[in-house]
């Protein structure tokens, strides 16, 4: 008897581990899981349309879009659907090319699908003889992909297919994933958050990990097109012949997928080893002494690797160059030449298989101005029209580094014959890593929405970079990515909605973060109504929150030196006088925050009519930015009624007390999320609240001992 129920234990155990083990998700799947939809309303609409699927043509990416829409709806409405090459049965998603398909041919759709351009596509519900269909119509197969991810993303959050009209296309024409990852695995200086680098170049190109197709999908499906595999602190190594090989092969990988490879290089490479003077930064793999851009050698050199790559990658997509720059070679110092000299140098070599150049503007030589939010803009306005028709500078959303808050970049808007293409970081080097859950997409909207005022009132940033405000000929945007080879991709689940969100934005700057958020929310963890409204809203306050618990009213870059996780509002040992955070916040006995107004650094000089005069002015410039502008004494009453002071104290609790908001609203939602996850983003946002509150802890008695006035009680 004891034996039995000794048994029965064990058994009824083992039942349960097995269950859990089965339901549990380790969120590889990230957004893309379709799983099976449980709304009756749903199924019952869905169900007739999508009875049978047909798909008439042949290529590779057709194959995918096969592959993808079959996974896809037999796993939402748990079918097993036929995929024909021609219409059998009376209902179907049909889908095809104006080229291909002749079901498309005959729907009078050419019109539309003119203005779509290579990537864009159109659902539409229509009859065809007297069955209610849907099509999905492109001109060339990439979009038809990008439509039939997108019906997928239509019905993994329950929207209805009645009168359909969809036409879609992206607003901004190089979407990009810039990964720093290094060639022995690891992440650039420490910005690995995630585990290691998710190319096996040791293995490459006679082993093809099948997680680079799992990547390449889960890109296509937010409309990335091109993707920079390696670190803008680049070893010359990777253009070594045998290295090209490995990337041909991650470029014959995504190609199907619609994306190119890009390359960071290393602006020494042309250079001999034996020159080399500083470790991989600036030993080359060429046979020259100089990597002089004027140098008619120099410029062979460039042509010749230009030429080899394009043999091995006929698509390949081009350079991103990080020149003159915390210690990477450039045409500059090294040379005395100019910025332009040296981007204009590897277009020349690139422009005639159409590839581009993304030349960075991340530069702040000390020697050009003591402020230096000010040096980007003083180094590369004055070649504005003087960089060839196929450079990109590609700009940070901010003036100094991806801080929680910056105002707008002042080089946006500033150069109207230069294609500026917009550079964010998805990775959180400066917003918690990926022990936070911190939202970016409010922040991203926040800056595309900044008007620079560049060509009068509506010059957004958005308008910048997707051409409209300067007439562009070509448009950019790049993400620094946050994936890394752990199991969930982001370390963080919920950095996969941070990947998301700037795919989606990247396709359409003029979604709502919250529309984006809602979308992930229902893709990846619940489509209960209730959980989805909580999840949304920890999501959307939560880059507030961060700005709050870090660098609130303006304060910028009081990170822990080099590995930029935790507080250093004091001195850093670098000795470098504008890499300390004492430079970047000023605190004394009268006040705090960088006075860049016009009795200042004049920083806000470089801005345009009105936004110049709003941020100048200590009484009109908002106070988000506060401290950044100007330095404000401790008694300065702002708009609460508080003083600085207390504002400040204020705003450091605030942000700690919302991420113990997060925790109650997680653990309310316990039932509607897969166990695994529930426990893994729970351990997260623990580690969140107890580390915001070192931020709180020690900015606040930092600054105390500046300003020698009692930290005030609000509760
Ligand atoms: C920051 C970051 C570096 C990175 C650099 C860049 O300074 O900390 O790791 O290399 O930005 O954008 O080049």
């Amino acid at each position: 008897m004891k034996h039995l129920l000794k048994n029965i234990l064990l058994a009824s155990y083992l039942v349960v581990s097995i269950c859990k083990i089965v339901s549990a998700d380790d969120g590889y799947g990230l957004w893309m899981s379709c799983k099976k939809l449980d709304d009756t309303t749903e199924l019952k609409e869905y169900q007739p349309i999508f009875s049978s699927i047909v798909i008439e043509g042949q290529s590779e990416t057709l194959g995918i879009v096969r592959e993808e829409i079959k996974k896809g709806l037999d796993g939402l409405l748990g079918t097993n659907l036929p995929v024909n090459n021609t219409l059998t049965t009376g209902n179907a998603l049909v889908i095809g090319t104006l080229k291909q398909s002749q079901l498309i041919q005959k729907l009078d759709l050419s019109s539309k699908l003119a203005s779509l351009g290579r990537e864009g596509f159109l659902i539409k519900s229509t009859k065809i003889g007297d069955n209610p269909s849907v099509v999905i119509a492109a001109n060339d197969d990439i979009g038809l992909l990008y439509g039939t991810f997108h019906l997928l993303r239509i019905m993994q959050t329950g929207q209805s297919f009645k009168d359909i009209d969809i036409s879609s296309k992206p607003k901004i024409q190089y979407r990009l994933l810039d990964h720093w990852d290094k060639l022995d695995g690891t992440i650039s200086d420490q910005r690995g958050y995630a585990g290691k680098s998710l190319w096996k170049w040791d293995e490459l190109p006679v082993t093809v990990d099948p997680r680079y197709k799992d990547y390449a999908r889960a890109n296509a499906s937010i409309g990335i097109n091109g993707v920079v595999p390696n670190s803008v602190n680049a070893d010359p190594t990777l253009l070594k012949p045998e290295y090209l090989k490995k990337v041909a092969k991650l470029a014959d990988v995504f190609r199907p997928y619609g994306i190119r490879v890009f390359l960071s290089v290393n602006f020494s490479s042309p250079i001999s080893a034996k020159f080399s003077h500083d470790g991989n930064r600036k030993g080359g793999i060429g046979n020259l002494n100089t990597s002089d851009p004027c140098d008619p050698e120099v410029r062979q050199w460039w042509k010749d690797k230009a030429k080899e790559i394009y043999q091995l990658i006929p698509d390949f997509g081009g350079f991103l160059v990080k020149a003159s720059s915390e210690g990477m070679p450039g045409p500059q110092q090294e040379y005395n030449r100019t910025h332009a000299d040296g981007a204009n140098m590897l277009a020349e070599a690139l422009a005639p298989y159409g590839g581009i150049v993304m030349w960075r503007s991340f530069v702040y030589n000390a020697d050009v101005d003591p402020d230096r939010s000010k040096r980007a803009y003083l180094e590369f306005v004055p070649f504005d029209g003087k960089f060839s028709p196929n450079i990109f500078i590609q700009t940070k959303n901010g003036p100094i580094d991806f801080q929680p808050r910056e105002p707008l970049n002042s080089l946006f808007g500033a150069m109207p014959k230069t294609p500026l293409m917009l550079e964010l970081q998805i990775m959180q080097e400066y917003l918690g890593h990926s022990k936070h859950l911190v939202y970016l997409a409010p922040m991203w909207k926040e800056y595309l929405e900044s008007d620079t005022h560049a060509k009068g009132q509506g010059s957004t940033l958005a308008s910048v970079i997707d051409g409209s405000t300067h007439n562009y000929k070509m448009t950019g945007i790049a993400g620094v990515t946050n994936t890394g080879d752990d199991r969930n991709w982001c370390g963080h689940l919920f950095g996969q909605a941070n990947w998301y969100a700037f795919g989606r934005l990247a396709w359409d700057h003029s979604l709502a973060a919250e529309q984006i958020a809602d979308e992930w929310i229902k893709e990846t963890l619940t489509r209960d109504a209730n959980a989805v409204s909580t999840i949304k809203s920890m999501m959307m306050g939560s880059r507030e929150a961060c700005v709050n618990y870090m660098t609130p009213l303006g304060l910028h870059h009081i990170m822990q030196e080099g590995f930029h996780y935790g507080p250093q509002p004091s001195l850093d040992k670098s000795g470098r006088v504008d890499w300390t955070s004492v430079y970047y916040h000023r605190a004394d006995a009268n006040g705090l925050g960088f006075d860049r107004s016009s009795t200042g650094s004049n920083a806000t000089s470089q801005y345009f009519s009105p936004v110049r005069e709003m941020f100048d002015d200590v009484n009109k410039c908002p106070e988000k930015y506060l401290l950044w502008f100007h330095h404000v004494p401790w008694d300065r009453k702002l708009q609460s009624g508080r003083t600085l002071w207390d504002e400040l104290c204020y705003r450091y609790y605030t942000g700690v007390d919302y991420v113990k908001e997060m925790e109650l609203k997680w653990a309310a939602v316990e039932k509607d999320i897969d166990p695994e996850i529930y426990l893994h983003v729970k351990e997260k946002l623990a580690t969140q609240e107890k580390d915001a509150a070192i931020w709180r802890d020690t900015c606040v008695s930092y600054f105390q001992k500046f300003s020698n006035r009692p930290v005030p009680a609000y509760k």
